[in-house]
């Protein structure tokens, strides 16, 4: 059926439903307006029809014989032929008042005289007597006779044709009955005049149809241009072209159809671009791990070598270089395990703790880790907490090792007998923890960089670094929605500090 029909574009459905829609609409107003048509026509005839009935009726009521009623109705002298079957022989007087009732009434006018059963018309038809009649209008006479008034209709529903015939009695001097009066009034004319309403409203329907159609494929048309450009830009999508857009700019439904598209087109470039950035970062960390790794498995490796080749003989030197094997072991087990660290907390999957801490106390517990540290290098670590009882929320062992990782760097990059401050204070309402040193400090070409993956200094000091420390430290203070900071003047010192929420919920 759907082949047959072929209407596959959605513009040639439309179409069709709008012709469908029209036809059916004008269908609907035909019927109502040929029903009420029909009414209003039949109605308003007959009511004219009676009018004209009983104006008749009465004119010529009051008189000894209908004939006599005729004639001085009219207003003529003198009596007409009493008797006079064959009217058309009529004195003119009553030929003329019937004459001029069939004008006025626009229909047949009979006054039939029930003694003598005479019939009066001035119409093309004649009839001797009422007994001539067709059935149709003896049955209304009789009931005239009978003193009744009314009005009967014979009109065709499919053919329009027919009569509509009204009676009345006539009375006489002493308010007898003495005739009836019948009035035809042929309704014929409704045909014609409900065919050329027909014509009108037949073609009305083809323009309507033809304008519909028309404005509905051009509406529907601009339709489906928008649709098809959206059709356009997801397929481009759809072949890797993400961050395309469609370019319309329409507030209806289709609008936010392209609305749609060109967020969603928007948010699949977002998430290629992340993609390829985490990528890149993949490649990056696997190239540099490896980087990082060859020295030490390099080293190893050769020793190892040399000491299995019994190339070395010196009990000295062989220790030394087990010593050797043994620290590059550590370095090696200390890279993977930072670089593992790294890698789970940059995975926003793995979740860390969120525990209620004293910062005092955390702050405490590092100090004398760093403490532990510095007394190698007679290095004085001040700690001074200004903040009465605080509390942040946290991961107590990662947020420990951030403070760690700052000491560590500010005892290592630091001379001999000088000092390290920590310390505790609020600021701007939040709770701040820095670490202060009096070291080397940090060039300015340099600073941009420390934060990244295996950025390191060379120099003798560092040489067992491995440039994870404040990557690892940075993403602790991003994991706890904050950030870690530095300050720092080349050959001067350096202050790295991070601002932490204050946790007031605490029973
Ligand atoms: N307090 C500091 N004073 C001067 N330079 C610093 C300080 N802290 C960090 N740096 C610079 O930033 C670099 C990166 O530090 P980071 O802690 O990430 O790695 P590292 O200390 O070299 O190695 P690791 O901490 O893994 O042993 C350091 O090598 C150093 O150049
Ligand atoms: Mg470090």
């Amino acid at each position: 059926m759907k082949r047959y029909l072929g209407f596959k574009s959605i513009k040639s459905k439309i179409a069709v439903y709008i012709a469908g829609i029209v036809i059916l609409f004008s269908a609907v107003m035909c019927t109502v307006f040929l029903i009420f048509f029909m009414k209003y026509s039949i109605d308003t005839t007959a009511d004219d029809l009676m009018h004209h009935t009983k104006s008749i009726s009465e004119n010529i009521s009051g008189s000894q014989s209908v004939t006599d009623g005729v004639s001085s109705g009219r207003g003529v002298s003198g009596k007409g032929k009493k008797n006079n079957r064959n009217h058309s022989g009529m004195s003119g007087g009553i030929k003329g008042y019937i004459r001029l009732a069939n004008s006025l009434a626009d229909a047949e006018v009979f006054i039939i005289d029930m003694k003598n059963e005479d019939v009066i018309t001035g119409g093309e038809t004649v009839y001797n007597t009422y007994s001539d009649m067709p059935k149709g209008y003896m049955d209304v006479i009789q009931k005239s006779f009978s003193g009744e008034s009314g009005v009967v209709s014979d009109i065709n529903k499919r053919s329009f044709r027919g009569h509509i015939i009204s009676y009345a009695p006539v009375y006489g001097e002493n308010d007898e009955i003495i005739g009836g009066v019948v009035l035809d009034r042929n309704m014929n004319f409704m045909e014609s005049g409900i065919k050329n309403v027909f014509m009108i409203v037949i073609m009305s329907i083809v323009s309507a149809i033809i304008l519909s159609v028309i404005a509905g494929i051009f509406l529907s048309g601009r339709m489906i241009n928008s649709l098809s450009v959206i059709k356009n830009t997801i397929s481009e999508i759809a072949k890797g072209n993400t961050g395309k857009k469609t370019g319309l700019k329409r507030n209806d439904e289709i609008g936010q159809l392209r609305k749609s598209v060109d967020t969603m087109s928007e948010k699949l470039k977002k998430a290629d671009e992340e993609r390829d950035k985490l990528e890149k970062l993949r490649e990056e960390f696997i190239s540099n791990i490896s980087h990082e790794l060859r020295t030490p498995v390099t080293v190893m490796r050769g020793m190892a070598e040399m000491l299995s080749d019994g190339i070395v003989s010196d009990e000295n030197e062989k220790d030394e270089m087990i010593e050797k094997i043994k620290n590059e072991s550590i370095y090696m087990q200390r890279l993977v395990n930072d670089t593992l660290e790294l890698s789970r907390l940059q995975n926003a999957k793995f979740k860390i703790d969120s525990d209620i801490i004293n910062i005092q106390e955390l702050v405490s517990d590092a100090s004398r880790s760093i403490r532990h540290l510095a007394a190698e290098k007679n290095i004085n670590v001040i700690t001074d907490i200004s903040v009465g009882e605080t509390y942040i929320k946290g991961d107590y062992a990662r947020l420990r090792q951030l403070i760690l990782v700052l000491g560590d760097n500010a005892v290592k990059f630091s001379e001999e007998n000088t000092d390290v401050k920590i310390k505790v204070y609020t600021y701007n309402n939040k709770v701040r923890v820095s670490v202060k040193d009096r070291g080397c400090g940090i060039a300015d070409s340099d600073i941009e960089n420390i934060f990244e993956r295996f950025s390191r200094s060379r120099d003798e000091r560092n040489k067992r670094g491995t440039g994870l420390g404040l990557a690892i430290a940075q993403r602790i203070a991003k994991r706890h929605n904050t950030e870690l900071k530095v300050k720092s003047e080349y050959q001067k010192g350096s202050t790295f500090y991070i601002d932490f929420d204050i946790y007031d919920n605490v029973m």
